[in-house]
């Protein structure tokens, strides 16, 4: 702070002086410049090849209700195609319809900034059976940063039209660094076959009750960390499908939500290997399940390797759960222990605290067919009642897991059959009335 005008006035002065040669020289070089690219380079694109790529600088409005996805989809080819690889969406709402964002692209490493917001069509402007809101397929090292919001406008109706919102299939080195996904029309986001991917504070938020809202979908992946955020949905904050390996979740907070789940496996008799899971330092609030493997009777394949740890559970309706009859879309009762079964092999559950709404806190439902669930391991496990004038127990069948004290409730498992069970599968795939357990 200066006590005195003079001086302060004299610095305007020079400044004021300078920035007139200053714009001068600019004009000079700038006639100089379009010369130049009148003559050598007559695309005025090529004059910004280092910048960002501003969606608004092709038409976009970002007013919340013209439709920018044509703009949108020329500011993509024009990042995608330049060694900056920047693309931005400034301040603003722009609503976007399905698009598809691909590479190959000329950068090494391409940014997505998205400072406004991206919002979805509303349900009734939607074209039926398009599987994907925003796709990214093909792009290695796409990172997807800034502080906007993807707004998948699911609650114009929670459609079945709609796999998931954001969508990447073959992005190895993919970033998601704090993204914000509201509302998925479906699940919100889907990672395919990106090895080495990296997700941190993400946030994900939609309504308990809004159906099949997964978080995070994960399939085909070797490498992924999840670091930090929070997820707040319908269905399973995080999903751990087939032929995924290295995955490590720290640091995330689940709840609502159907908690962090390995599988399902094996769904409709298919082979499913996964390994190497961790689940470290996370927290579940209010959710229907905390962590848990699930594989359908009737599939095949693995699930190795799996260490839940350090996690805390606040009013969770099933804290801990591996079941190898799962049945989705079938009556419970109908879901038999059939062959093939997807095998479990090392799956670890170590310090585990908190408290479970419902009586059953741990529960172990394997095969009894021989060597079906082998390697599990329970240690430092301590959950009592929400309500604390009542009691929690636990259910395990077919298992024999090593239980390393303290373990509360006790768990007591029927050992496992050394009976090879008769084949009995009557899983009726096109039946959708039963009921979902998840
Ligand atoms: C989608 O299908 C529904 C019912 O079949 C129909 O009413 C609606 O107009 C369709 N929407 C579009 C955008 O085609
Ligand atoms: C997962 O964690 C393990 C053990 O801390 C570490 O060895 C491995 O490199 C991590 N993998 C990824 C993909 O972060
Ligand atoms: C356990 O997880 C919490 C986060 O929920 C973290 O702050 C703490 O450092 C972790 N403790 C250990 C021993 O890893
Ligand atoms: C699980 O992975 C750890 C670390 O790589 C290894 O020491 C252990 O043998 C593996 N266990 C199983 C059952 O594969
Ligand atoms: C807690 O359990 C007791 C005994 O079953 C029951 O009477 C009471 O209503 C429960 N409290 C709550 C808040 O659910």
């Amino acid at each position: 702070m200066s006590t005195s005008n003079f001086p302060v006035k004299n610095w305007f002065l020079v400044i004021a002086m300078k920035r007139v040669m200053a714009i001068h020289t600019r004009i000079l070089i700038t006639c100089i410049l379009m010369m130049i690219g009148l003559v050598v380079v007559p695309k005025v694109q090529n004059l910004f090849t280092s910048e960002e790529t501003d969606v608004m600088d092709f038409g976009a409005k970002g007013d919340g209700i013209t439709d920018d996805s044509l703009a949108v989809n020329k500011a993509w080819s024009r990042a995608c195609g330049s060694t900056a690889g920047r693309l931005k969406f400034g301040p603003g709402n722009f609503v976007v319809g399905p698009i598809t964002f691909s590479g190959p692209c000329k950068a090494k490493t391409v940014v997505v900034n998205v400072i406004g917001d991206v919002t979805a069509f509303a349900k009734k402007n939607w074209h039926n059976n398009t599987d994907t809101w925003m796709k990214f397929q093909n792009i290695d090292n796409l990172v997807i940063t800034g502080s906007g919001h993807f707004k998948g406008q699911g609650a114009t109706g929670w459609w079945d039209s709609c796999k998931q919102a954001l969508g990447f299939h073959a992005c190895n080195g993919l970033q998601l660094l704090g993204v914000t996904s509201i509302d998925s029309p479906r699940n919100h986001i889907s990672v395919n076959a990106c090895d080495g991917t990296v997700i941190s504070n993400i946030n994900i938020i939609a309504p308990k009750d809004s159906p099949n809202t997964d978080g995070i979908d994960i399939s085909a992946t070797n490498g992924l960390q999840l670091n930090g955020g929070n997820i707040g949905t319908g269905d399973d904050c995080v999903a751990i499908n087939g032929e995924s390996f290295n995955i490590n979740i720290t640091n995330l907070n689940c709840g609502p939500g159907h908690g962090i789940s390995v599988g399902s496996l094996g769904r409709n008799g298919a082979r499913d290997v996964v390994g190497y899971i961790t689940v470290d330092g996370c927290t579940f609030t209010d959710t229907q399940n905390g962590v848990r493997i699930k594989t359908v009777p009737g599939g095949s394949g693995s699930a190795s390797n799996i260490t839940f740890s350090n996690i805390t559970m606040r009013n969770v309706e099933n804290p801990i759960i591996l079941t190898q009859f799962y049945c989705p879309h079938q009556n419970p009762k109908k879901c038999k222990d059939i062959l093939p079964v997807v095998k479990i092999n090392g799956v670890w559950f170590n310090d585990i605290h908190g408290t479970s709404s419902k009586q059953n806190a741990i529960n172990i439902a394997c095969s009894a067919n021989s060597g079906s669930c082998k390697g599990i391991t329970l240690q430092n496990i301590n959950i009592q009642a929400s309500n604390s004038s009542v009691s929690v127990g636990s259910t395990c069948q077919n298992a024999n897991p090593l239980v390393i004290p303290p373990v509360s409730p006790s768990v007591v498992c029927t050992p496992p059959s050394l009976i090879e069970m008769a084949l009995d599968y009557n899983y009726d795939e096109k039946s959708q009335d039963g009921i979902a357990i998840a």
